[in-house]
């Protein structure tokens, strides 16, 4: 931009100086001839009034034609020529006139023959190799013409042409210097604010929105440097409402407890928010924006749904099993239309049910169990009591054992319905409300008073192997009722040898151990043995007595305190289950 400015600047200034130095040397030229032309005029015409007069006074015979011309010469420092009418040269200051052609076809002759007053002609004389200028006036005496012609050699116009050339050059050389700096001057002044625009435009552009300049001046540039400004104050703040609107929406959409996908019309992902990650299982970091929709779902169920909003414009909704994460997914899929009806992509939101599903199976499979378990012993009841009132009642004996039978079977059904309540009081605690300090050693030791004698009926030994006496926050009744529960199954489920309860520490950990070396069980069992109603062999169970709740019961117990339980069991070597319950006083 600075340079064509200067180069522009330049070669006007140039162009009109040089033009003006060549009009101006054309016409000092013009006029100067015009002013030694007037001057040899006068001369001439002066000259002829003189030679009249002599030429008269003296006659024909005495006139000599070369000592007029010397004289005329002399005094007037010019070359004079007389030339007869009939072209003839009769005298001449500088040539010979014997050796002169005839001079009739000369311009200024010709000329002064013409108008018969006078003739001028700036030629080139070959005589005197230079630029010449003639002057030629006619003498009429008597009857007869003479041209008087006074010539001179152009050396002081061209001598005052060379000079004016001189100032010229020099002139155009200087206003060239001067205009090479005045342009240089001038355009650092015109490109400087716009310098400064560039400047911050581009810093505006690489996103310092807010960027101001500074320009003082009332011109154009000073008013554009006030658009400018007021333009990247707007920018700036419209940006700063922009990013403070995306990231609120950002906000919204990540705090949102279903993932959504927004896809354009070629499938491709717009927007997602951060449970979708969740939901499908993806690393955190996976750019997927701008990507294909089929980079991270792999369904083509939910292809075809997206497909089909994008394409007709319906709204879907489907639950599916989504195998690559193992999760049971509640899809919506909207078209997303545009204010001019325009189908634009599809947005789809993902919810996870599977946690519902799977509560909501427990519970009906919870249902299902407790009506079974109920109706077990209840149909037992009903039965015997039919037989009973049959008759059976007249024979003692036997209704003695049928009315044992129905004592045992109500029993179990007591205890089931307990199990049930207790199991569901627990379960609805978040934490427990009748809290103390509990002494586990105290519990284990009437524990063991209590089952002691059952275990020594079944030829089994009871030992304890108390190596602390930690205390923990609980219900002293729920503890109790956790250590019965494992140690009843120890003596259930052992034949021969031994139960053994261990109490001891870990770190913040209080641990308890019941061990027993009885019939055990599969690895296979270990993940559903605290389930509700769930028991290895069934019949045995049953045939204990056993209602299948007691270990469920045993895990929220543990639950309820922020413990942990683990077991581990071999069949027909034994079984050991370890809790872990923070210690109150660590
Ligand atoms: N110490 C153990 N050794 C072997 N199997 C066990 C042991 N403890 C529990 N089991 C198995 O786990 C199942 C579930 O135990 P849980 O205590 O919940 O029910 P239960 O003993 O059958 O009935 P109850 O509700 O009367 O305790 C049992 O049926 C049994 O098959
Ligand atoms: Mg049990």
């Amino acid at each position: 931009m600075r340079k064509k400015i200067v180069i522009s600047y330049f070669a006007i200034i140039i162009v009109l100086t040089s033009t003006f130095a060549l009009i101006m040397m054309n016409s000092t030229n013009n006029m100067m001839t015009l002013q030694l032309q007037n001057r040899f005029v006068n001369e001439c015409d002066l000259l002829k009034q003189v030679f009249v007069s002599e030429y008269q006074n003296k006659g024909n015979v005495d006139f000599d034609f070369r000592s007029f011309v010397n004289d005329a010469s002399r005094e007037l420092d010019t070359r004079v020529t007389i030339i007869y009418e009939d072209g003839t040269v009769l005298a001449d200051t500088h040539e010979d006139p014997a050796k002169m052609n005839n001079h009739l076809n000369r311009a200024e002759v010709i000329d002064a023959i013409r108008t018969d007053k006078m003739g001028t002609s700036i030629r080139y004389s070959n005589t005197v190799k230079a630029d010449f200028l003639y002057v030629a006036v006619p003498a009429h005496i008597g009857g007869e013409t003479w041209i008087i012609r006074v010539s001179k050699q152009l050396t002081e116009i061209k001598e005052m042409n060379q000079h004016i050339l001189n100032v010229a050059v020099v002139s155009i050389f200087g206003t060239a210097v001067f205009a090479l700096l005045m342009s240089i001057f001038v355009s650092k002044r015109i490109t400087k604010p716009i310098d400064a625009l560039t400047e911050t435009a581009n810093e505006i552009a690489n996103g310092e929105f807010g960027r101001k300049i500074y320009i003082e001046a009332n011109d154009q540039i000073g008013e554009l440097a006030q658009s400018f400004n007021k333009m990247s104050q707007t920018l700036s703040s419209s940006m700063s409402e922009l990013r403070q609107r995306n990231s609120e929406l950002e906000a919204i959409l990540n705090s949102m407890i279903n993932g959504i996908i927004a896809v354009d019309q070629n499938k491709n992902i717009i927007l997602i928010n951060k449970f979708c990650f969740d939901i499908l299982d993806l690393p955190q970091d996976y750019v997927v924006e701008n990507e294909s929709m089929y980079k991270i779902i792999r369904n083509e169920e939910i292809a075809n749904m997206v497909e089909c909003a994008i394409i007709e414009g319906q709204s879907q909704m489907k639950e599916l099993n989504y195998v690559h994460t193992e999760k049971i997914l509640r899809i919506y899929v909207n078209p997303i239309i545009a204010a001019t009806k325009e189908i634009l992509g599809s947005i789809v939101v993902i919810q996870d049910v599977t946690q519902i599903r799977k509560l909501e199976q427990m519970r009906s499979d919870f249902v299902s169990n407790v009506s079974h378990e109920l109706k077990t012993p209840l149909t037992s009841i009903r039965g015997f009591v039919d037989t009973l009132k049959n008759g059976a009642i007249h024979q003692p004996e036997t209704a003695m054992r049928f009315l044992d039978i129905i004592d045992i079977e109500s029993d179990r059904l007591y205890r089931l319905i307990n199990d049930i309540l207790l199991l569901s009081e627990i379960e609805s605690m978040d934490r427990e409300p009748e809290q103390t300090e509990v002494e586990v050693s105290s519990v284990i030791e009437e524990v063991v008073d209590i089952l002691e004698l059952r275990a020594n009926e079944k030829g089994l030994k009871l030992v304890t192997e108390v190596e602390a006496s930690p205390v923990i926050h609980a219900n002293r009744d729920r503890i109790k009722q956790m250590m019965i529960n494992l140690v009843d199954n120890g003596i259930k489920y052992t034949e021969k040898g031994e139960i053994r309860v261990k109490l001891g520490t870990q770190g913040s950990w209080v641990v308890i151990t019941v061990s027993d070396t009885g019939i055990g069980f599969n690895e296979s069992h270990k993940e559903r043995l605290f389930e509700r109603f769930y028991r290895v062999d069934k019949g045995r169970s049953r045939s204990q007595g056993g209602t299948g709740l007691g270990l469920s019961i045993v895990k929220h117990i543990v639950l309820l305190y922020k413990g942990k339980i683990s077991v581990s069991s071999q069949p027909g070597k034994g079984t050991t289950f370890e809790i872990l319950i923070p210690n109150a006083k660590r």
